[in-house]
């Protein structure tokens, strides 16, 4: 063959090689193009071996274009094989692997602090304001200002957790909101109509109702002639608020050394309507708390004048609450953060 012949032949198989590729949809048969324009057989290995027949001064001409003839076929080749190589990733992606999300889910307000939401509600609705304070406590608020001075047997009322602070039991964990009724009348004068909501702790074995942390609302009115009857109609009023018009409240004589008189007051069993069930001892009604009149020993450690100003105080737990108007066995339940439980308020 003569030297314009084999070049003749080497353009004609590259075009064919372009055109053959173009159409290769498989890798197996790009492959096989790739032997069949380059290898062993191919045409320009024929031409290759010619190349030794021709006049010298010709061969490096002929060399030159047997290797840009395999440099524009390996070209072709090779970017045939990478779009061939991602629609071969895009076939496995077709295999759907993936698992359903797992979303995020919305969560909501604990049980506890919507309970306290809306006990909240319930008093801003009868013209209360709601103040806090704080969980750890001087001697001074949680004892010694209602009334039970150092050493009082009253004390053991409450079984305290006391913080190494200052002097031996001078910082407790505070027992009850008790003690921000002394903040809120230290900070200001009367009228006082205030809730007190907030966490408080006591030395229990936690038991079915009774938990070293638990939560209180406490309530404080002072005014000019505030008088036994005002505290009666105020349980009742947010008892029904609460509750529900069908319930009702009642107080029973009991002892709080910062109240005098003092009261228990309990509402109607909430699951028998007052029939009688076991939940309420077959009493048809339910403790919640503890109220009374601000004793005038409250008022002077605070310097407020019991001449001028009487008033009464309550305060119940916010748990026994939530476990009565919900159906809650356990209190522990509560605190144990289990998402089942949780998600059902
Ligand atoms: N602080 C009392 C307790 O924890 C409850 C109470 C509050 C009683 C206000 C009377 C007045 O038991």
């Amino acid at each position: 063959m003569t030297l314009s012949e084999l070049t003749a032949l080497l353009d004609a198989e590259l075009a064919r090689a372009r055109d053959q590729i173009a159409k290769v949809e498989t890798v197996a048969d790009l492959d096989e193009a790739e032997r069949a324009f380059l290898g062993k057989r191919s045409a320009v290995a024929t031409v290759n071996q010619t190349i030794k027949e021709l006049a010298p001064e010709e061969r490096p001409m002929v060399g030159q274009a047997v290797s840009s003839y395999k440099a524009a076929v390996t070209e072709l080749i090779e970017a045939r094989r990478a779009v061939l190589g991602d629609g071969a990733a895009e076939a496995v992606d077709r295999l759907d692997l993936t698992l359903p999300g797992r979303g995020l889910g919305r969560g909501h307000l604990h049980l506890i602090t919507q309970v306290q939401q809306e006990l909240e509600e319930v008093f801003l609705g009868l013209g209360y304001k709601v103040a806090e304070g704080p969980e750890v406590e001087t001697d001074f608020y949680n004892f010694e200002a209602l009334n039970m001075p150092q050493a009082h047997p009253a004390r053991s009322m409450w079984d305290t957790l006391y913080v190494k602070l200052g002097r031996p039991e001078e910082v407790v964990l505070r027992t009850h909101t008790s003690p921000v009724q002394i903040r809120v009348m230290e900070s200001r004068q009367p009228p006082v109509y205030t809730v007190m909501p907030g966490r408080c702790y006591r030395r229990d074995t936690l038991d079915a109702r009774h938990s070293p942390v638990f939560h209180q609302i406490e309530g404080l009115v002072v005014d000019e002639g505030i008088t036994f009857g005002d505290l009666a109609g105020t349980i009742d009023a947010f008892t029904r608020a609460y509750f529900g018009p069908g319930h009702t409240s009642r107080l029973r004589p009991s002892y709080f050394p910062f109240t005098e008189p003092s009261a228990e007051f309990e509402v109607t069993c909430f699951v028998c309507d007052g029939a009688g069930c076991s939940v309420c001892s077959k009493t048809g009604w339910l403790e919640l708390g503890g109220c009374g009149m601000v004793d005038p020993n409250v008022f002077r450690a605070v310097g407020y004048d019991s001449e001028t100003y009487t008033g009464f105080a309550f305060g119940f737990g916010l748990e026994r609450m939530a476990m009565v108007r919900y159906g809650v066995e356990h209190i522990k339940s509560f605190f144990e953060n289990d998402i089942r439980f949780l998600k059902q308020f």
